[in-house]
């Protein structure tokens, strides 16, 4: 069990979260040595790898910080003005593992859930490329939407080198130097004329539990995320979206083209949940809808998801675009795991 904190431990440190590099290597020692965090995750040792018990630990820890449940653990949350120091923190969070180590074992039931706001960097850039070709309104369709906040996207604003290259001034998420590479066409009257999510676990982040939720799972020195988390709710409570508790495949069956729109159906980080039963199922939907397509419909398959460019590559978060009429599928960029940058081609 320990290596998987190990692991996570690695991964946090390379994707920018030196603070849970260093708690995820601390509590690894503390299971190998049999202590309180051996206690709580008892019965968990055999977890399948991608349910990422080590996340679902100090998810649920960083739930009780926000909540201020957990004493002076806060004081080492960056997250809600602590500074972190291991030293400090380890003791105290011994503590909390061994006050409220029932609590905290039932949260270790709740699958990791998170709504990377970054991202939609590489979904609005993806836009911008289907503006090349039609200027039409769009309709915007999502699976694995979470909290469906990136519905919203077309209300941040991107920015570069202070200045705002797409989507209102005012806007409160404001994505600073979020492209590179080929640079992008602003389309300033870009209309997104319907918007609708759907998950298998939406969070309604328009509700108390549902902010706390999506952002426990961010790492709590990763101020930037958290702070594009917590603007995007912000633009949320004032243009809530629906996002249908549904699974992708039921989803896409009820996707349908309108004369006069472009409907783009986009995801991100997602497809590796979907079963392979389901990745043809939903791929197949969408051969039928490009198939319909036409150039006063056309429809659009936007992905930002782990892939390979080919067989043996190595894994990159890529940006696909395939756009009907024609339907030729482009890598247009490759983002950043948390969406900023994204370096287009
Ligand atoms: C890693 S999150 C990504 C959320 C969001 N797209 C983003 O980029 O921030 C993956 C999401 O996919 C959802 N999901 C997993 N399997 C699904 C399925 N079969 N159908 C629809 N959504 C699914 C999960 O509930 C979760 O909200």
């Amino acid at each position: 069990m320990s290596r998987r904190f190990r692991d996570q431990a690695e991964a946090c440190a390379s994707l920018g979260s030196p603070m849970y590099a260093e708690l995820l290597g601390r509590l690894a020692d503390d299971i190998d040595a049999r202590g309180v965090t051996a206690e709580v995750l008892a019965g968990h040792e055999d977890d399948p790898g991608p349910s990422a018990l080590a996340l679902r630990l100090v998810g649920t820890v960083h739930r009780l910080v926000l909540e201020r449940r957990a004493g002076d653990l806060a004081t080492c949350y960056p997250s809600v003005g602590g500074t972190w120091d291991l030293a400090t923190a380890w003791p105290l969070l011994q503590r909390l593992l061994r006050e409220r180590g029932a609590e905290i074992r039932a949260g270790l039931e709740s699958a990791p859930q998170t709504n990377e706001i970054g991202r939609a960097a590489a979904l609005t850039g993806g836009l911008l490329r289907i503006g090349e070709v039609h200027r039409l309104p769009v309709r915007l369709r999502e699976i694995g939407s979470s909290g469906g906040l990136n519905l919203n996207a077309d209300r941040f604003a991107y920015l570069d080198d202070g200045r705002v290259v797409q989507g209102p001034g005012h806007s409160p998420v404001r994505l600073e130097d979020c492209w590179r590479g080929r640079p992008v066409v602003p389309w300033p009257d870009l209309a997104v004329v319907e918007r609708l999510g759907s998950d298998l676990a939406p969070v309604d982040a328009t509700t108390t539990d549902g902010r706390l939720t999506l952002t426990s799972y961010v790492w709590p020195d990763q101020r930037e995320r958290l702070e594009r988390l917590r603007a995007a709710f912000a633009v949320a409570a004032e243009h809530p979206v629906e996002v249908r508790p549904v699974d992708a495949v039921s989803f896409v069956r009820d996707v349908e083209l309108r004369e006069g729109t472009t409907t783009v159906l986009w995801h991100s980080v997602m497809w590796q949940y979907l079963t392979k039963e389901d990745q043809a199922a939903v791929t197949a939907r969408v051969e039928t809808l490009g198939a319909a397509a036409t150039e006063r419909s056309p429809f659009a398959h936007l992905a930002a998801e782990p892939a390979r460019r080919t067989p043996g590559a190595a894994h990159e978060f890529l940006v696909v675009l395939r756009l009907w009429p024609g339907g030729e599928r482009r890598v247009i960029g490759v983002m950043a795991p948390h969406g900023v940058p994204t370096t287009w081609e």
